[in-house]
């Protein structure tokens, strides 16, 4: 059986993921800060004996690398996690900044360089989720936008590494996908622009011309197929309902 280790489980796209990957017979390694919401999710899933939990905050390179100590074997790394906060540029000060940085990049920077021998064992695989402000940015989400370009950039550099060592690795960027974190942007988003969330996502989708926004699962199904493919390296895809208009 593979193993995978996903990060962010908890919820969102994460946990949409882990789902899929159980359904189909992949052992999940949960990773997130909350316990009680991993335990309540792993409770959930139709195998939940192929499941462990790890709570972690990911911040820290302590963190990162006490969950590879844990683990002997891994197939699959998928770093999910992230929280960069969007608002006013001067209403975010450093340590947001660096808190952006810390959980979406450097985790994701720390648990592949962790996890990379017993990858390149397994012949596995990296999937990085970045997501569409890397190549789209904005004044209201700048972090995001920046982590984003960041992670882009590393995780082409670590497919090139990959190609040496047998390791693929790609990145998926979605678009406006319905989850909590959604939800909580649009909500700081509310408040700047002193319109509705229902409102705020309607302008949105219209002005991206796209007809709704995009579904966890169908951003898990992606990760399933590109786990399934075994001429995966290097794929730089995006899922955001035909929003972005360049090819890469
Ligand atoms: N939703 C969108 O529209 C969208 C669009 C483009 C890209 N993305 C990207 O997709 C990823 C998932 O987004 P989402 O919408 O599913 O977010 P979400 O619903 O807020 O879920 C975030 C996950 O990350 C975990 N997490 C947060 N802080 C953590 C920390 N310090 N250490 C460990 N885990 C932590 C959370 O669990 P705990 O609270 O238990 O820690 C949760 O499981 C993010 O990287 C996001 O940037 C999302």
């Amino acid at each position: 059986m593979k193993t995978a280790l996903i990060t962010g489980a908890s919820q969102g796209i994460g946990a949409a993921i882990a789902d899929k990957l159980n359904y189909n017979k992949i052992k999940v390694i949960l990773v997130s800060r909350s316990k009680s919401k991993l335990k309540s999710f792993q409770k959930n899933l139709k195998f939940h004996k192929n499941s462990l939990i790890i709570s972690k905050d990911l911040r820290s390179l302590s963190a990162c690398n006490s969950i590879a100590k844990k683990i002997k074997k891994l197939d699959y790394l998928i770093n999910v996690a992230g929280a960069t906060k969007g608002g006013k540029f001067l209403n975010l000060n450093d340590n947001i900044w660096e808190d952006g940085f810390n959980l979406k990049f450097k985790a994701a920077v720390r648990l592949s360089r962790a996890f990379w021998p017993a990858l390149k064992k397994s012949k596995g695989k990296v999937i990085n989720i970045g997501g569409g402000a890397a190549r789209n940015p904005s004044n209201t989400f700048m972090i995001g936008g920046a982590v984003n370009s960041a992670l882009n950039n590393f995780s082409k550099a670590l497919a090139m590494q990959g190609k040496i060592d047998k390791v693929s690795v790609s990145i998926i960027h979605p678009g406006m996908t319905l989850t909590e974190r959604l939800q909580k942007l649009l909500e700081t988003d509310s408040k700047i622009f002193k319109k509705s969330v229902n409102r705020l996502l309607k302008e949105r989708c219209k002005a991206d011309k796209i007809k709704r926004p995009t579904n966890p699962d169908e951003i898990a199904n992606l990760v399933l197929k590109l786990l399934k493919n075994r001429n995966s390296n290097f794929k730089n895809l995006s899922i955001d309902g035909g929003k972005i208009k360049n090819l890469k």
